[in-house]
């Protein structure tokens, strides 16, 4: 039988699981992110009057990968506004359709709950287009990016 696959939103039971994906997706990018920064947006996921929204991907109830997205507010719509920021899955549980369904739920929870957009970045030559492109096209927006 095939390994069942659940996405749901994070929950503090999910803190130590969620960390090792987290620092395995900033190992990705090269990065560290300093463990202040993490915890806070460790305790904002969980904070319900936040605008940060977590989701994680479950195969067969162990933690595979996850999504992380901030709502905001529009000036040419009515509805929120969902940019996805993170998104990752575990090497061990690549190629098995567990991005797709993070990229899925997103659509199903804007479309269900009255988001009016989702959108999201990426490098020009990540071969996570492949996944993006069966969503919707990319446009020709440039993005400009300053350090404050
Ligand atoms: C991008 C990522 C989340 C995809 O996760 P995944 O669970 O392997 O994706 P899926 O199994 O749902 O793949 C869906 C499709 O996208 C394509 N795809 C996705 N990621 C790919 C990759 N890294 N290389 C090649 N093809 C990829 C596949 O063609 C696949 O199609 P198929 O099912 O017909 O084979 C994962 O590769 C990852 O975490 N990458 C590192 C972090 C990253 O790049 N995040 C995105 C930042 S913008």
């Amino acid at each position: 039988m095939g390994a069942t696959i659940t996405i749901r939103e994070t929950l503090a039971i999910d803190e130590a699981e969620w960390r090792r994906l987290w620092d395995a997706y900033n190992a990705f990018y090269e990065t560290s992110v300093a463990p202040e920064i993490t915890s806070r947006t460790w305790q904002r996921m969980l904070d319900p009057a936040s605008t940060l929204l977590g989701r994680i991907a479950l195969v067969d109830g162990t933690a595979a990968g996850f999504s992380l997205s901030v709502l905001h507010h529009g000036t040419w719509v009515a509805g929120p506004v969902c940019y996805l920021e993170d998104l990752f899955v575990d090497p061990d549980c690549r190629g098995r359709g567990i991005g797709r369904k993070l990229m899925q739920d997103l659509v199903d929870r804007g479309r269900a709950l009255g988001w009016s957009t989702l959108y999201w970045h990426t490098r020009e030559n990540n071969p996570a287009r492949r996944l993006y492109d069966e969503f919707v096209k990319a446009d020709d927006f440039v993005r400009y990016r300053m350090q404050l």
